[in-house]
């Protein structure tokens, strides 16, 4: 059992390096079922879901050797279908994927119920509706998912009656190799869609429109290996700014696309932090006085709930009421009790939380209850008076590479330490 201890009040500066998109890079390595090749994966973040993807890849026998800390060589070759682990793929969100992957490469899927954070009920009613229209037949049942498409797996038009991040990248995955044309309409359109299409038409696919509301994929025979390297990630830079926001000071948030950050630079902008653009950074200064507003989470180019309870954090440090109206999912607002204890005022009302900004946030004890809270806990203890202990970081560690390491080279006063407390057995990032 481990847990981050901070203990807040120092401005930062310097420049942190942002690691390449968890969410971009899960479904590219499962995208990797599709080739019976090498693959190198370049700036793979380490973080532990994708220690788990790799783990239930190399279980269903492909060949995963890391050739660095972020750079992995993957070989499907000889992987079976139908034989993820079934505890692995509970631990993580992304192991749906194995079912776009699974169908793709063998005209069947068996693929355990996926986990994740828990932001209330999240369906699959889209991923299924794709299927179905592919050909495949659908049970549900015993906590898996079957999809057998063995009779016939054909293109299809599709279209989704929610715009689904996952359920969009299932269909690519599931009609790359299938016989026909495929299209997807009012489809999710996240920088991370456009980047498991580049991968897939690296290794021979034929898939355009990728980044629109409208995907036509040409299905294909085989692809080939290739290598790759994975974007950066928008929200463990965003959630850098949102530190250096409420803490004060000036950092480089190095290794970012800027178009990638539009909408999180144009609200902290709206907020009084001062951000510079370059080719591939970021320059965020604060002095810490935010100014209150209002955000509504939205799929790509709207905000991104992925940095939804980061936002809050500099919502309470703004002098006056400011307003988080979450758009995409029905529950995420498990942070709040979370805050509260550190003296955040926050109301929550269905799904707009009411934030009395202003406010001296104190450290405390408190739970990472999924892994965005867990971030948004963080950047909180950063700006509070006294010590702030952060539990079940595992679900922090789940999509931030180092930040424990990062935050430190800024300046923050940030440890990892072994539970029970016991300063001799601090960790070493
Ligand atoms: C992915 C990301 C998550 C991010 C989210 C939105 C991964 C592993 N997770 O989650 O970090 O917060 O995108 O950017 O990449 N929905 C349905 N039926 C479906 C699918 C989705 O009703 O079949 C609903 C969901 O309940 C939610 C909304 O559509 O309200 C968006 O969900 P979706 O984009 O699919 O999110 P995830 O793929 O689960």
């Amino acid at each position: 059992m481990e847990k981050i201890v901070i203990k807040g009040g120092n401005a930062l500066h310097g420049t942190v390096g942002v690691s390449g998109m968890k969410n971009a890079a899960l479904p590219v390595l499962f995208a990797c079922i599709l080739v019976k090749d090498k693959c190198v994966i370049e700036n793979v973040p380490d973080v532990r879901d994708v220690a788990v993807t790799l783990e239930i890849l190399s279980k269903m026998g492909a060949v995963v050797r890391r050739i660095n800390k972020n750079s992995v060589c993957v070989d499907c070759t000889h992987l079976k279908g139908g034989t993820s682990d079934y505890e692995l793929v509970r631990k993580i969100r992304a192991s749906y994927y194995l079912l776009g992957a699974e169908l793709g490469r063998f005209h069947r899927a068996h693929v355990g119920m996926p986990g994740g954070c828990n932001f209330g009920v999240r369906p699959i009613d889209q991923h299924i509706k794709g299927f179905e229209a592919l050909g495949g037949r659908v049970d549900c049942g015993s906590g898996y998912v079957d999809v057998d498409a063995t009779e016939s797996l054909h293109g299809a038009g599709i279209y989704f009656d929610v715009v689904s991040v996952g359920a969009t990248i299932n269909i690519m995955l599931s009609a790359v190799l299938a016989e026909g044309t495929t299209t997807i309409d009012n489809a999710a359109k996240e920088p991370h869609i456009v980047d498991v299409a580049n991968f897939l038409n690296t290794c021979g696919a034929d898939i355009r429109g990728a980044g629109t509301d409208m995907i036509k994929i040409n299905g294909v025979s085989s692809l080939h290996g290739c290598s790759y390297a994975i974007i950066p990630d928008m929200i463990e830079a965003g959630t850098f700014m949102a530190c250096a926001a409420v803490a004060g000071g000036e950092i480089r948030v190095q290794n970012v696309i800027p178009k990638h950050m539009e909408s999180i630079t144009a609200k902290m902008r709206e907020m009084n932090v001062e951000i510079e653009e370059g080719d591939d950074y970021l320059i965020v200064r604060s002095d810490g006085n935010l100014t209150p507003t209002s955000l509504k989470t939205l799929p790509y180019p709207g905000f991104p709930t992925d940095m939804h309870p980061q936002m809050s954090v500099l919502m309470c440090r703004a002098t006056g009421i400011s307003y988080v109206r979450e758009g995409v999912f029905d529950n995420r607002f498990r942070y709040v009790e979370e805050l509260a204890r550190m003296g955040a005022r926050i109301k929550v009302d269905g799904k707009t939380a009411i934030i009395e900004g202003g406010v001296h946030l104190t450290g405390a004890k408190v739970t990472s209850v999924d892994l965005r809270a867990g971030a948004a806990l963080i950047i909180a203890a950063l700006a509070a008076t006294g010590k702030t202990e952060i539990t079940e970081i595992n679900r922090i560690e789940r999509g931030y590479d180092n930040i424990v390491g990062k935050l430190k080279e800024l300046g923050a006063d940030i440890r990892k330490m072994y539970q029970p407390d016991d300063a001799s057995m601090d960790i070493a990032n």
